[in-house]
């Protein structure tokens, strides 16, 4: 678990680039309502139409926070400047649309945005979520993680809504890793907190995803990496 996890007292937009395991990258920024032109001129012009028809302004600058972290994260993988020029559109379920070459993902919360990435030569799919630690309802806690997980929790004595988050964070960063088909559910991914593993079965295949679960203050922060497909 890290100590320092967004940044603070680093000029907005900019992202602060850190080195994960696998040859992937993790790139974390702070926006603002207003984006500023330097921010758009980095987008494509097929990206700039999306974020032009989202009329929340924080929505819209999260969408654009999100691209230029995700190519952030890219670049920092060696990924070439042609290839950062396509843009990173959405799919059928929301998920960012990548060459077949990378994986990444997405996450923002208020007015941070983090986004990871990588080679497909070394990771199988990356997700990503940011939480922020709040109160949990027993029922939240009992739909998210069940009585062995939530024990687990208990164990590492950690406060019950730091380990609910985890536990939540971390499906829904392994959902992403696997681009969230629809059969994946909560109760389907069993996290094991103390190894920093998630297991579950797609398509009749058992898969583990590989955690880096970073906590500060009231955010939590987890990326999930898929080594086979
Ligand atoms: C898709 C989902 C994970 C997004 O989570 P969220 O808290 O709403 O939003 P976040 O800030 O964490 O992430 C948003 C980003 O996730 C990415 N995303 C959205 N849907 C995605 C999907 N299906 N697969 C991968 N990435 C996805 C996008 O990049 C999006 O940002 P963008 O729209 O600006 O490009 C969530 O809405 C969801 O549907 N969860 C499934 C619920 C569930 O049953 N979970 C069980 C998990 S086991």
């Amino acid at each position: 678990m890290a100590t320092s996890l967004l940044p603070s007292g680093r000029p907005p937009w900019l992202p602060e680039l850190t080195p994960m395991p696998g040859g992937c990258s993790l790139a974390i920024l702070r926006v603002t309502a207003a984006i500023p032109v330097e921010a758009a001129e980095q987008l494509a012009v097929e990206e700039r139409t999306v974020a032009a028809a989202i009329v929340e302004t924080r929505r819209r600058a999260q969408f654009v926070g999100g691209r230029i972290a995700l190519k952030a994260a890219l670049r920092a993988t060696g990924a070439s400047p042609e290839a950062l020029q396509e843009p990173i559109l959405r799919g059928a379920r929301g998920e960012p649309l990548l060459r077949d070459t990378f994986a990444g993902s997405i996450a923002h919360k208020g007015r941070f945005v983090a986004a990871v990435g990588g080679s497909r030569t070394n990771v199988a799919g990356l997700g990503i979520d940011l939480e922020r630690v709040e109160r949990i309802t027993p029922a939240f806690a009992a739909r998210v993680a069940n009585d062995d997980e939530r024990a687990e929790a208990r164990r590492l004595r950690i406060p019950m809504e730091v380990g609910t988050t985890c536990l939540f964070a971390t499906k829904e960063a392994v959902y992403k890793a696997v681009s969230g088909p629809p059969t994946l559910e909560f109760d389907a991914i069993r996290v094991c907190l103390t190894q920093s593993i998630a297991r579950f079965t797609l398509d009749g295949a058992s898969r583990t995803a590989q955690l880096d679960i970073r906590l500060s203050e009231e955010w939590l922060l987890v990326t999930a990496r898929l080594l086979t497909a």
